[in-house]
Parts: structure tokens; sequence; C-alpha cells
């Protein structure tokens, strides 16, 4: 039977809330925060004063531009600039006006899980820089891999910025970066955004800002599971907890109970209880130290042929070539 008003809702959230909140301890995707209102956080959050991850990102690609382009563009071949999770193009903007004025022969080819950002991006790039070819991908990273494939000789020179790389376990990186090598051709690259281990202080402020935009991010996912779901989560009744694990760097982001409350989810027809302090957990945000990063290129297959860091030595861009 259909509802009068049906609405597209992701069947990956649907399952991932059945799944994830029968758990111990519960648990719900990060890559589920992203829905127009999480987009919208988000942004935000990359100009928070703790948030310094984008900051110094946008440092690195702004003082290296030039030898990045140099390692991008093959002498007589086009080039493909795949970018996956490219969010609101930001720091991508900055290349591609650099390569742009530099008349590099290359496409763009922004791929996103959220629409609402992809949309937007195009529609920037395009007004600003009417010549530039580029082809958008509303997908996930692994759908948008498949694609990869075959489609222009051009060489394939594959964004992974943000420290997007971070949510993964170790284990997905590592089959990540194994699907990648398959996907490409020799001579193909990757240039990936890390955040690097630092003073754990630093790194716990930027996922626990003063604003309280990370815990508004966090509480978004319970606002998206009431509308799309039909639940009725109380926000109030939440917080959010972070830890940053120095021995093994992993930021980890907690939504918390504050009181013994059950909550019903309509659309599931489930009904989920909470202990007072009961967590779900939500989000593991990785950093790495620059023996993990050349282990994990060298156990895929990669050559590490660039590394570039800003003057903290708080993030690096490493370009892997396959
Ligand atoms: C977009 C995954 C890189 O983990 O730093 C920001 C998301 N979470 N604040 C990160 C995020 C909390 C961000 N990434």
């Amino acid at each position: 039977m259909m509802l009068e008003t049906s609405v597209a809702v992701d069947p990956a959230l649907i399952e991932e809330v059945r799944t994830g909140l029968q758990l111990m301890p519960k648990r719900l995707s990060s890559r589920f925060f992203y829905d127009a209102e999480g987009s919208r956080i988000f942004q935000a959050i990359m100009h928070a004063p703790e948030y310094y991850l984008t900051r110094s990102e946008y440092e690195i690609l702004d003082t290296y531009k030039d030898d990045l382009l140099r390692l991008f563009a093959p002498a007589d071949r086009p080039f493909e600039l795949v970018e996956l999770g490219a969010g609101d193009g930001l720091k991508t903007k900055l290349l591609l006006g650099h390569f742009h004025d530099a008349q590099a022969d290359f496409a763009y080819v922004p791929v996103d899980i959220s629409a609402d950002a992809l949309t937007g991006l195009v529609t920037d790039i395009n007004r600003q820089w009417p010549d530039l070819r580029i082809r958008s991908r509303h997908d996930d990273y692994f759908n948008a891999l498949e694609q990869l494939s075959d489609e222009s000789d051009a060489r394939r020179v594959v964004l992974f910025l943000g420290s997007n790389i971070g949510n993964f376990t170790p284990g997905d990186a590592v089959d990540f970066y194994g699907q990648l090598y398959d996907r490409l051709q020799p001579g193909d690259l990757v240039l990936t955004g890390f955040d690097l281990q630092k003073h754990p202080s630093i790194i716990h402020a930027a996922y626990n800002d003063q604003a309280g935009l990370t815990r508004d991010f966090n509480l978004n996912l319970l606002r998206r599971i009431n509308r799309d779901l039909d639940a009725n989560f109380d926000l109030d009744t939440f917080s959010h907890y972070e830890t940053y694990n120095p021995e093994n760097g992993e930021a980890r982001s907690y939504l918390v109970s504050e009181k013994k409350q059950t909550v019903q989810i309509a659309e599931l027809n489930m009904a989920v209880s909470f202990e007072p302090g009961e967590i779900i957990h939500t989000e593991i945000s990785r950093k790495f130290t620059r023996a993990q990063i050349d282990d994990l290129a060298h156990r895929t297959g990669f050559s590490v042929t660039g590394w570039f860091t800003d003057a903290n030595g708080y993030f690096a861009d490493v370009v892997f070539e396959r």
C-alpha cells in the first residue's frame, strides 16, 4: 500500500536505523549526517575557529597549487579531476580557478552524496568559469568508482580532500584504496587530505566547538530520523559527547540520552529504549601519522609521489601514484 504523501526516504537510512539502534552499543553512521540541513551545518563547522582542518588544507592547496598542476598535467594528455565528496567545493574552486587560468586541459567530475551540495557547486562553477568542462555525479564513492573505468583516455586524478578518509575504519581504508588501485590505470593519481596526529587538545576542540555546531551536526541526525521515519526523538533530551584517543588517533562522536526514555519510530514500527547516559555512536574521525599514510599506500600498491603540509604541520595533502 502506498502512502498518500510518500516522500523518497533513503532505503539505506531505514536499514541503518533498524539495525544500528538494536546494536549494543547503539550506532548510527555519520554517512547520514548530510541532508540539506546537515550540509548547511557542516559548512558552518568549516568556518568554526576550532575546526582547523579546512583552513589548513586551504593553505596547503593555495601554497602548492602550481606544484600540484605540474604533478597532475601530463605532457600531451588531458586530465580528469574526479572529486569524491565534493561538498561545496570551497577548496576545489581554488584549484579549479588556478588550473583554468593556467589554461590546463582538464575536466572536473564532482561526486557527492548530497544532491543539494552538488547542485549549488555546479551552478557556482558554471557561473564563474562558463567554459570549464564539468560532469557531476550524485552518488556515493563506491558507485562512482565503478563508473570511473574507461570513459576517456584522460589521466585520472582522484581528489579525496578534507580528511573524509578519517571516517573510514582502517580496514575500509585499505579496501577503498585497493578498489581505487583496481579501477585506475598506471600513472593515474589520487590526492588525499589526511588530518595528522597532533596535540590531543587541539583535535578534541575541533570536534567540541564552543558555538555548539558539532553538537547540532550530530543532533540533526535525530531530527532527520524524526522527519524521514516519523520518529519522536526529543532533541532536548540528547546531548553530544566527544572523545579523542591519542593512542589510536580516533576522535569519536556520541549522542547521549540524558534520561531513561523510549522513542517511537513509527515508519519502522519500532520502539527504542534508552537508559540514562546511554550512547549512540555516530562518527569516527581518524587522525594519521606519516608512517600510517605510507603504509596505506604501499599495502594497496600505490607509491607516494607528493607530500604537502601546512606551516603548522596539522594536515597533509598526499599524492599517491598508481
Ligand atoms: C567531513 C568527515 C571530514 O570528520 O572532520 C566535522 C565531519 N564531523 N565535525 C570530520 C565532521 C564533525 C568531517 N569530515
